[in-house]
C-alpha cells in the first residue's frame, strides 16, 4: 500500500507532536509544513530537514504529492483551514475542538461530504488506554447499567495570561469549556452517547486576564436515560488528570489519562473481563487493572486515521461524532450565560 502524504499546519507543541509521529509510522511521509510564525517553521525543519515550509495556507495546499492535512492551528482557525484542505482535495486530520462554533462544524461535515474526502476530529483522548479499558469493562457489562458519569478537564493556566494569545484576546472571545473542555465533553460521550439538556454555572475567580470564566460545571441528561457531569478549570492548583468516573448499577469505575491502571469496583466479580494476569484484588474489593497509560496518544490516533483513509473510505463519522461534542460544549457555555437549562442541539445521530 502507498505511504500517505501528509503535511501539517500550525506547527507549536501538538504541531510538532503530529510532525513526529508522521515521521515515526512506517505508513506516513511528511509532505510538507506550515505555520505563520517564523519560529514555529524553524522547529519543524530541525525534525525534518530539507520538508517544505512555507508561511502561507493557500501555498502548501497548492503543492502536489499531498494526500492529506493535518490542522493544528488556533481553534477559530480550524474551520477555514480544514475547509480549505478539503476542497483542495486533502483528506483532513483536524485538532480538537472540532471548531469553535457548531455552524462551523456543520459546515466542515458538509464540506468533506462533497469532496468525498475523510475528516476526522483529533479528539486524542478516544485513543487513551485507560479510557478504552474502562470502554471495554463497560461493554463487557462490568459495571452493569450506566446510570452517571463524569469527567473533567482542569489545568494550572496561569502561564497562559501573561502574554499576548488567542486564548485569551478578548475579540476571539475562547471559552474553556469548548476548547479544552471538549477533551471531558468527548470522553463522557464515548460511554454514553449524546447528551439531550445541560444546565451550568461558571465563575471567574482566579485568571484575570482571562477574558473568559475560568472554572465551569455543566450538568447533563443522555438520551440514554444517564445523568453526568462535566467539570472544567484554567485555575486548579493540582496535576492534569482528567479525572473520570463511570456508575453503573453493578458497579464503578474510576480512571484517568495519566495513572498506569483504573480502578474497578464490581459487586459480583468476575475476573474473565479483565484479560490480564496482573489484575489485583484490594483491601476494599476493588481491582486495579493496568492500562499502560500515557496522555498523549498522537501516534495512535494518526495510525487510526491513515486506515480510514488507507481503506478508501472517506469516512466523515469521526467530524460528526466531533460536531456533537461541540454541540454539548457550546449549548454548556450557553446555559452557564443564561442560567437557563438549554437542549442540546446534537446536529448529527449518535455513531
Ligand atoms: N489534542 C491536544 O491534547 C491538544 C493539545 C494542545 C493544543 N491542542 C489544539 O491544537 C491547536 C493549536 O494549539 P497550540 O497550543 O499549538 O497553539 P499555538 O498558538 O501555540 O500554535 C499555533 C500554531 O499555528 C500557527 N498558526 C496560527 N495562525 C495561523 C494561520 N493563520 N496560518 C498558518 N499557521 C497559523 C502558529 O504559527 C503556530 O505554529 C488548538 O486548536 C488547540 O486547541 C490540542
Amino acid at each position: 500500500m502507498n505511504k500517505l502524504n501528509i503535511a501539517v499546519i500550525g506547527l507549536s507543541g501538538i504541531g510538532l507532536t503530529h510532525v513526529r509521529a508522521i515521521l515515526a509510522n512506517d505508513n506516513t511521509e511528511l509532505a510538507g509544513v506550515c505555520a505563520s510564525r517564523e519560529s514555529s517553521l524553524a522547529k519543524a525543519r530541525e525534525l525534518a530537514p530539507g520538508v517544505f515550509a512555507t508561511t502561507q495556507v493557500e501555498e502548501l495546499l497548492q503543492q502536489d504529492g499531498i494526500d492529506a492535512v493535518v490542522v493544528a492551528t488556533p481553534d477559530h482557525y480550524h474551520a477555514v483551514h480544514t475547509i480549505a484542505a478539503l476542497e483542495s482535495g486533502k483528506h483532513v486530520l483536524c485538532e480538537k475542538p472540532m471548531a469553535d462554533k457548531l455552524d462551523d462544524c456543520i459546515r466542515m461535515v458538509e464540506t468533506a461530504k462533497k469532496a468525498e474526502r475523510a475528516l476526522f476530529v483529533g479528539q486524542v483522548c478516544r485513543f487513551s488506554p485507560g479510557f478504552l479499558q474502562a470502554k471495554r469493562l463497560l461493554n463487557s457489562g462490568a459495571i452493569g447499567e450506566l446510570f452517571f458519569v463524569e469527567s473533567e478537564y482542569a489545568h494550572n493556566f496561569d502561564d497562559v495570561g501573561a502574554g499576548k494569545s488567542w486564548r485569551t484576546d478578548p475579540a476571539i472571545g475562547r471559552e474553556q469549556m469548548v476548547g479544552g473542555g471538549c477533551h471531558a465533553a468527548d470522553i463522557v460521550r464515548m460511554y454514553c452517547g449524546n447528551a439531550v439538556e445541560v444546565q451550568a454555572y461558571s465563575n471567574h475567580k482566579v485568571l484575570k486576564s482571562w477574558s473568559a470564566d475560568d472554572t465551569m460545571i455543566g450538568i447533563y441528561k443522555f438520551a440514554n436515560g444517564a445523568i453526568g457531569k462535566v467539570f472544567t478549570s484554567g485555575a486548579v492548583r493540582r496535576d492534569y488528570t482528567m479525572r473520570t468516573v463511570l456508575y453503573g448499577s453493578k458497579g464503578s469505575i474510576i480512571v484517568d489519562n495519566k495513572s498506569d491502571h483504573l480502578q474497578l469496583y464490581s459487586k459480583e466479580l468476575d475476573t474473565s473481563f479483565m484479560g490480564t494476569p496482573n489484575a489485583r484484588h484490594t483491601e476494599n474489593y476493588a481491582i486495579a487493572i493496568p492500562t499502560g497509560n500515557n496522555t498523549k496518544n498522537v501516534p495512535e490516533q494518526l495510525a487510526a486515521f491513515v486506515k480510514t483513509v488507507q481503506e478508501g473510505n472517506a469516512s466523515v463519522e469521526s467530524g460528526q461524532s466531533g460536531a456533537n461534542t461541540v454541540a454539548m460544549c457550546t449549548a454548556t457555555v450557553e446555559a452557564a450565560k443564561t442560567g437557563q437549562a438549554v437542549t442540546i442541539r446534537n446536529p448529527f445521530p449518535e455513531s
